[in-house]
């Protein structure tokens, strides 16, 4: 594998099978790391007729969103062309949960632009029947041409979305159990970490890589060993991040912490 950056933001391509080719842009910190991916996400909004993004929630988007909003609040960029899916949502938790990723995407951005609400599209962690909600969830993301521009963080398992390891690389949307690793990890954001659902909704694998363009973003020594594995390891479903390895449009924006075990 051919792989090379320089200080500070810089890019890297790295090499791999098959002629996929894997965009690496290194940033100082995660102030850079939010602005490189507003910058990226705005001037795809402004250039585009119709856009169809694809949203992750977590600590690592905020500072992205938090972007959004002021760039929203300063040049009033509109979103009302813009379609928007969320990667997923946990089960049991209604919208109006403070835990629930509806809640979160409203209280960071979509309360704060003008995106309409009808384009805005989270599965619901309250359905009747999941698995006919995972089946629908999918016919939307087709009807709306599919996702143009898809943002995700990764999990310090390797999990994208809540593709935790061992998820078939042919999944589509689909119910999930979460990860003892996950549910540890994601027990920050709960009073108790009982209160963590075991049940999510996500976005398959294979769903994820029908993205026309996809952006990683990783930041914090927390991410450093998955970097590692990441970069180092052939696409396995062990490590269900690998398989952004086989996609042809991949960018991967990386703080200097996160890249801290790479040479
Ligand atoms: C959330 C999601 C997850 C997170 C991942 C990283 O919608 O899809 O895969 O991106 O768990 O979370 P943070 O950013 O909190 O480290």
């Amino acid at each position: 594998m051919f792989f090379s950056f320089d200080l500070f933001i810089s890019s890297a391509i790295l090499q791999q099978k098959e002629g996929n080719i894997v965009k690496l842009i290194r940033v100082k910190d995660y102030n850079d790391l939010s602005k490189k991916a507003s910058e990226i996400l705005l001037k795809k909004v402004k250039n585009s007729q119709f856009l169809t993004l694809g949203l992750p929630t977590g600590s690592t988007p905020i500072g992205l969103y938090k972007l959004l909003v002021q760039d929203f609040l300063r040049s009033y960029t509109t979103y009302e062309h813009v379609t928007t899916f969320n990667l997923d949502e946990y089960i049991g938790l209604k919208p109006n949960h403070p835990n629930s990723y509806a809640y979160f995407m409203n209280k960071h951005l979509f309360h704060h632009i003008d995106i309409p609400v009808n384009q805005i599209f989270i599965p619901s962690g309250i359905t009747e029947n999941p698995i006919n909600q995972c089946d629908e969830y999918e016919e939307q993301i087709l009807s709306h041409g599919g996702i143009d521009l898809l943002f995700l963080g990764i999990g310090s398992n390797g999990h994208i979305g809540f593709n935790e390891p061992g998820t078939p690389f042919t999944s589509r949307t689909h119910v999930v159990n979460l990860d003892e690793k996950t549910i540890i990890d994601n027990s920050r954001f709960f009073k108790n970490i009982n209160d963590v659902p075991k049940q999510a909704i996500t976005m398959g694998l294979e769903t994820i890589m029908t993205s026309k363009e996809i952006i990683l973003l990783v930041s914090g020594k927390s991410k450093a060993e998955i970097m590692k594995a990441l970069l180092d390891s052939e696409p396995s479903e062990n490590l269900p991040a690998s398989i952004l390895k086989t996609h042809h449009n991949v960018t991967i924006i990386a703080d200097e912490s996160s890249l801290s075990l790479i040479d």
